[in-house]
C-alpha cells in the first residue's frame, strides 16, 4: 500500500525521476522491506567502499564491472574512501538476526550501505542492489539515455535455508566449462548457494580421473543424436563415438574456484551403482558382467524397460567385485582433493537388479554376508562407498534408494520421488535434501505436450512456485534445504537448458530463500515479469509457458468438454472453433466449451488488456476427447 501511495504521488506531483522508476522486484523476496520517499541517484563517479578482504575481492569486482559496463561511468573500488557512496562492511559484533548470509541494506537519498557478518552475505546484499537499479544494468554496453537511480529503502535479509541448490546434468548431455560457469554466475544471482554437477551416468563420464584414462578417453564419448531420447537408434560400428566430452582436473578446479568466488558449493555426483554405463564401458570388469554386453556408452538408445524395472544392458557396478571399491577409492580420492565442499554425491538411483540376479558372484556374497535380497546387496555396497568417502574427510549423500535395505549410518538423503524418502530419513535422524519430482523437476514440461517439447511429465511454474521443503509433522531441523534438478535427456543445447531453467528457478529460489509467509503468487508473477525484461538484455532465454492456459479434457456423458486454467489470473483467454488465428476481438472464454460438432480445432491465445500474452495454439479437439476417454 505504501507502495502505490508513494508512486501515485510522485506521478501526480510529476516527480519524473521516481516514476520511471520500474516497481521494485526482488528475487527471492526479502525477509524485510520498507520502501521510502525519495530516490538515490547514482553519480558520474562512483566510489565502493569494502573492506580490505581477499574473499570480498570477486563481489566488489563484479559491482564494479556491472556498474562501469552499463552506465558507463568511473568506478573505484577501495578500503578506506571517505568519499564512497556505496559502502560494504562487516559487522564487528556479528547480528544474529541475519547469521552467515544475510545482510543489511540501507538507500538513503545520500548514500548505499550494505552490512553483514560474513563476506556471503555482502554478496548477496550486492545481487539485491543489482535487482534495485534499473533492468539496463545487465547490459554490456554504456546506456546513456537512463537515469541510474535506485528507490530509498531498508532491507534486512537472510535465507529460510542454508542449501539452496540447483543440480545440472552434464552426462545425458555435454556442456562446456564455459556453459557450466555462467550457469553458476546465472544461479548466484538469485541467492543460490549448491551447484550439484551429475557428472557421471549411463551416456558419459565428465571427470578426468587420474591413473583411469579409459573413464574419459572411452566414457565420454557417444554417438550424436538427434531426435527424443530414449527411443534413438542403436548405434551402429561405422557411427563415430565423437559427441561428448569431459573436464580436465585444471577445468574442474577453475569451476571450482568461479563457484567459490560466488559463494557457491559445487557438490560432485558419481552415480553409482546404477547408471554406470559409461565407466562400464570402458572397463568391462567393473560389472557383474564383466561387460558381456560389450555395449559401449549409451547414445540415448532404450536400454532399460522403465515399466518392469528391468536392465536390457548391464550399467551397475559389481558389489561383489573388490576391484570396484578400489576403483571407487581412486575416484574419491580424487574427488575429495578436487571439490572442497563437506558432501560426495554417491547416486544411488534406479539400480536396476536385472543382471545382479542373474550373477554366480553376487549369490556367493549374498551368502557370505548374510544378505536376503537385492536391496540389502545395494545397502551393503552403499555402507562400503560411505566407508571409503569417510575415509577422505567427506560425508555421503545419495538419491533415496539408498534408503532401500538399510541406510549407510551416516549418509545423507536427497529426497527425489516425491516426499516420502525425506519423512523417513528424517524421522531416522538423517540430514534431508528435498528435491521431490513433483516440485522440483526443471527437465518437466512447462505446459501443455501440444506447444511444448515433449518430456514425460509436467510442472508448471505455480507449482514449483508452492514447494515447501519442509512436509507437516517433520522435524525441521534434519532438513537443510532444497533443490530443483535439470535432467538433460531431452535438452540438447544451452539455450533450451536455460528455457527450461527460467522462470521455474526465479519460484525455487524463493521457496527456498524467503520465508513462507512472505510468497505471494500474483506479486511473484509480476516480478518474474520485471526479470523477463532484464533477461531480454542479457539475451538469456527464458519460458513463456506461464501465459499458456493449462487445457482440461472433461467426458460429460459421452459429450466433450473443454476447461481453460490460467496460472497467470489477470489473463483473458480468446478462442475459436473455426481454424482462424483468434486475437481478442473473438469469443473471450468464461466456461467450460463444448466444440461444435464438426470442430477439428481449438484455437487459443491468452491477452493483458488488448496485449497478446501466451503463445497462439493449436489443440486438436481428437486430442482432447482422447485425453476425455471419449471413443468417437
Ligand atoms: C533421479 O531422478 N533418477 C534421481
Amino acid at each position: 500500500m505504501k507502495k502505490i501511495v508513494l508512486l501515485l504521488s510522485c506521478c501526480l506531483s510529476g516527480i519524473y525521476s521516481i516514476c520511471q522508476n520500474a516497481p521494485v522486484a526482488i528475487i527471492p523476496e526479502p525477509v524485510q522491506l520498507v520502501q521510502n520517499a525519495g530516490t538515490f541517484v547514482l553519480p558520474a563517479t562512483i566510489s565502493i567502499e569494502l573492506p580490505n578482504l581477499s574473499a570480498l575481492k570477486q563481489t566488489a569486482d563484479f559491482l564494479q564491472q556491472r556498474l562501469t559496463k552499463a552506465t558507463g561511468y568511473a568506478v573505484s573500488i577501495g578500503s578506506n574512501v571517505p568519499t564512497a557512496i556505496i559502502k560494504l562492511s562487516l559487522n564487528k559484533t556479528p547480528n544474529q538476526v541475519i547469521g552467515n548470509e544475510g545482510y543489511q541494506l540501507n538507500v538513503t537519498t545520500s548514500d548505499i550501505t550494505i552490512t553483514a557478518n560474513q563476506p556471503a552475505g555482502l554478496f548477496y546484499g550486492v545481487q539485491t542492489l543489482l535487482q534495485l537499479l534499473p533492468k539496463e544494468i545487465e547490459s554490456n554496453v554504456a546506456m546513456q539515455q537512463v537515469q541510474w537511480q535506485v528507490p530509498c529503502i531498508s532491507i534486512t535479509d537472510y535465507p529460510r535455508f542454508g542449501w539452496r541448490g540447483l543440480m545440472f546434468d552434464v552426462s545425458r548431455r555435454f556442456f562446456t566449462k564455459n556453459e557450466v560457469k555462467d550457469f553458476i554466475d546465472q544461479m548466484a544471482r538469485y541467492k543460490y548457494n549448491l551447484f550439484h554437477w551429475h557428472l557421471t551416468d549411463d551416456e558419459g563420464w565428465r571427470i578426468e580421473i587420474k591413473g583411469l584414462p579409459k573413464l574419459t578417453e572411452i566414457g565420454a564419448w557417444n554417438v550424436k543424436k538427434v531426435g527424443y531420447f530414449g527411443t534413438f537408434s542403436q548405434p551402429t560400428p561405422d557411427e563415430p563415438r565423437n559427441y561428448g566430452g569431459f573436464y580436465t582436473q585444471d577445468d574442474i578446479k577453475e569451476v571450482v574456484q568461479y563457484a567459490k568466488d560466488r559463494f557457491v558449493n559445487v557438490l560432485p555426483e558419481i552415480d553409482v551403482p546404477g547408471h554406470s554405463l559409461a565407466a562400464i564401458a570402458a572397463y568391462p570388469e567393473l560389472s557383474c558382467s564383466n561387460g558381456i554386453d560389450n555395449h559401449g556408452v549409451a547414445s540415448g538408445e532404450k536400454i532399460k524397460e522403465w515399466a518392469t524395472r528391468t536392465a536390457l544392458v548391464d550399467d551397475n557396478l559389481c558389489p561383489a567385485n573388490e576391484n570396484v571399491y578400489i576403483f571407487l577409492d581412486k575416484v574419491i580420492t580424487q574427488l575429495a582433493q578436487l571439490f572442497p565442499f563437506d558432501y560426495i554425491h554417491i547416486g544411488g538411483d534406479e539400480t536396476f537388479k536385472t543382471y545382479w540376479e542373474k550373477s554366480d558372484a553376487i549369490k556367493a556374497l549374498m551368502k557370505k554376508e548374510g544378505l536376503k535380497n537385492m536391496e540389502e546387496v545395494q545397502s551393503y555396497f552403499g555402507k562400503r562407498v560411505e566407508k571409503i568417502v569417510e575415509a577422505k574427510g567427506k560425508k555421503v549423500i545419495g538419491w533415496d534408494e539408498i534408503l532401500e535395505g538399510g541406510l549407510a549410518p551416516n549418509a545423507a538423503v536427497m529426497s527425489w520421488r516425491g516426499e516420502k524418502g525425506g519423512i523417513e530419513a528424517a524421522k531416522l535422524k538423517h540430514e534431508v535434501v528435498m528435491t521431490p519430482s513433483s516440485f522440483a523437476y526443471l527437465d518437466f514440461m512447462q505446459s501443455d505436450v501440444i506447444t511444448e517439447p515433449r518430456v514425460y511429465s509436467a510442472l508448471r511454474l505455480n507449482k514449483v512456485y508452492q514447494f515447501d521443503p519442509v512436509p507437516p509433522g517433520v522435524d525441521s531441523k534434519y532438513i537443510k534445504g532444497g533443490q530443483a534438478n535439470i535432467w538433460t535427456e531431452q535438452i540438447a543445447n544451452i539455450r533450451h537448458l536455460q528455457y527450461m531453467t527460467w522462470p521455474r528457478a526465479f519460484a525455487m529460489a524463493e521457496d527456498l530463500w524467503s520465508p513462507k509467509e512472505k510468497k505471494n503468487w500474483n506479486s511473484f508473477v509480476t516480478k518474474v515479469e520485471q526479470h523477463f525484461k532484464r533477461y531480454d538484455i542479457r539475451e538469456i532465454k527464458y519460458a513463456p509457458s506461464m501465459y499458456d492456459p493449462e487445457f482440461i479434457a472433461k467426458n460429460n456423458n459421452g459429450q466433450l468438454q473443454i476447461e481453460l486454467k490460467n496460472e497467470v489470473t489477470d489473463l483473458d483467454t480468446y478462442y475459436s472453433f473455426d481454424n482462424s488465428f483468434p486475437d481478442r476481438f473473438y469469443p473471450k472464454y468464461t466456461a467450460a466449451l463444448t466444440p461444435p460438432k464438426d470442430a477439428v480445432m481449438l484455437k487459443v491465445i491468452t491477452y493483458r488488456g488488448n496485449q497478446p500474452m501466451g503463445r497462439m495454439i493449436a489443440m486438436p479437439v481428437e486430442e482432447m476427447k482422447k485425453r476425455a476417454g471419449i471413443k468417437k
